[in-house]
């Protein structure tokens, strides 16, 4: 697996990936809409296919994980997608580094934790009012759980 930087070379490959991961290229985060073609990432390629990517930016100290998937589960792409934002945000000099999920994303809310991530705000309703904006977010998620809020977690770097 090779772990590479987007840049305007892939960039037309990672907006297809994201479109359809998450519906759209656009993303609802905490109210906010995000133009995830504009934001900053490290994919996973395996050959030439995207087998993982995470994007985030950076603003006010704050790295913020903008999206994580994972093609191939259990072998350890997401663990190191996270691991190489948070050697980025040190070298940026980042406070923290900052991620929202969903609340059926029973996976991904025990993923985080796992590697240090306290949860730190729970947005109530986001994502009915997020619906306003994107009608194609689901109205059930994972595990049968409606989607309805948000969970916010950081990980504060001076802590590590
Ligand atoms: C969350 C996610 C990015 C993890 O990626 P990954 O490549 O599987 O990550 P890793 O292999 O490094 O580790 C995954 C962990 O989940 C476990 N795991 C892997 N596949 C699993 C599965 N299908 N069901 C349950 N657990 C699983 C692994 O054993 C490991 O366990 P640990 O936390 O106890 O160490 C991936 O599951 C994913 O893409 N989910 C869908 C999108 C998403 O929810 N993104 C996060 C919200 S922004």
């Amino acid at each position: 697996m090779r772990y590479l930087p987007v840049t305007n070379h892939n960039r037309q490959q990672i907006n297809a990936f994201i479109s359809q991961r998450w519906f759209s290229t656009q993303m609802i985060i905490r109210g906010e809409s995000v133009e995830m073609t504009a934001v900053e990432g490290i994919a996973a390629m395996d050959g030439d296919e995207i087998a993982g990517l995470l994007t985030y930016r950076i603003s006010d100290g704050i790295c913020e994980i903008t999206s994580l998937d994972s093609l191939r589960e259990g072998l350890g792409i997401g663990t190191t997608l996270v691991e190489q934002v948070i050697a980025i945000a040190r070298a940026e000099n980042c406070e923290k580094v900052s991620v929202t999920t969903t609340n059926d994303n029973i996976h991904a809310i025990g993923f985080y934790q796992k590697r240090g991530f306290d949860l730190v705000k729970l947005h109530h309703d986001s994502i009915n009012h997020a619906r306003l904006l994107k009608p194609e977010i689901p109205l059930i998620g994972q595990n049968g759980i409606p989607i309805k809020h948000e969970l916010e977690f950081e990980l504060l770097l001076s802590d590590q």
